[in-house]
């Protein structure tokens, strides 16, 4: 396991893979890491010959302060947890002023509105933030490929859109959702909930899971009303949005379409975390 924190001692360690013509699979985190981002690592590890992981908590990804502020760190238990995937990490988790050269401030991005829909709706320069700092990552490992969760599928869409804009010689990679034995996707987030609301937040995937089963006999306007009204009867948990959108251009859906691949996406408040998930319908 070797642990850098500097872009240059990355760049040193890294330039010897490439003169080696070793393979280099990169996997983007915030840290707190669990068994989630684990199958991501195990897959780099699997299909690379080096793999790094960068832990950074990001701070112009996020539209809300407090969230930043109770976001979980834990560096030891990260590295421990890593070592279980391979002894052979390379591990990089730069400080903001190094990252951002300084200025801490995300550009603008446009990806054909992508970015508009559902968690660019409801949090505000989200996207910017995630755009920034996943091109200066890309830019500063220079990966063959990039693996990133379906847990969150609107990112992944977009830094794949990301990378085709840049035209960044990187293959993204789609990994499915890890989840927790009662359905719940794993999150860090998932720290932040009392254990009687974590057991009971199963609810929200099997909410998903009805809702692909009716896929195939509903409209997807009856579909939204039946989420919207078993969220209404009960108190723990609140609805943001349930949104069906076509998985290419994340529009919401007017008419099912026979050639097209639809998802379903949730966000929902407990405890004031707010979890998000998503299920493919077809
Ligand atoms: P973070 O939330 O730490 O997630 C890092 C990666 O792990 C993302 O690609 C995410 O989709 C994936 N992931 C998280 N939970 C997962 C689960 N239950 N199953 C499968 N994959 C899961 O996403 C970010 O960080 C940041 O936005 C980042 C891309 C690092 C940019 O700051």
């Amino acid at each position: 396991m070797q642990i850098f924190d500097h872009t240059n001692e990355l760049h040193d360690a890294l330039g010897e893979e490439r003169l080696a013509k070793r393979s280099v699979g990169f996997v983007p985190t915030m840290g707190a890491l669990h068994k989630g981002h684990l199958s991501l690592v195990k897959k780099a590890v699997a299909e690379n010959d080096t793999v790094v992981v960068s832990i950074f908590v990001n701070p112009t990804q996020f539209d809300n302060q407090q969230d930043f502020d109770k976001y979980p760190e834990d560096f030891e238990r990260d590295i421990t947890l890593l070592k279980t995937a391979s002894d052979n990490i390379i591990v990089f988790a730069p400080k903001k002023a190094e990252i951002y050269n300084g200025e801490i401030t995300s550009k603008t991005f446009e990806f054909k509105g992508l970015e508009k829909v559902m968690e660019g709706a409801f949090r505000n320069g989200h996207f910017n933030g995630v755009a920034t700092i996943v091109e200066l990552l890309l830019n500063a490992v220079k990966a063959n490929r990039a693996y990133f969760g379906e847990k969150d599928f609107q990112q992944l869409q977009i830094i794949r859109a990301l990378v085709a804009q840049k035209e960044m010689p990187v293959e993204i990679i789609g990994c499915p959702i890890e989840r927790e034995p009662n359905g719940l996707a794993r999150s860090s987030r998932n720290e932040r909930l009392s254990k009687t609301t974590r057991t009971k937040a199963g609810f929200i995937y099997e909410v998903l899971n009805t809702a692909k089963k009716k896929f195939g006999m509903e409209s997807a306007g009856y579909i939204k009303d039946w989420v919207s009204e078993n969220f209404a009867q009960q108190q723990l948990f609140k609805l943001e949005y349930f949104e069906i959108a076509d998985v290419k251009t994340l529009t919401p859906i007017t008419k099912k379409q026979k050639n097209k691949k639809y998802r379903a996406f949730i966000a929902v408040y407990a405890e004031e975390v707010r979890l998000i998930d998503n299920i493919a319908l077809n």
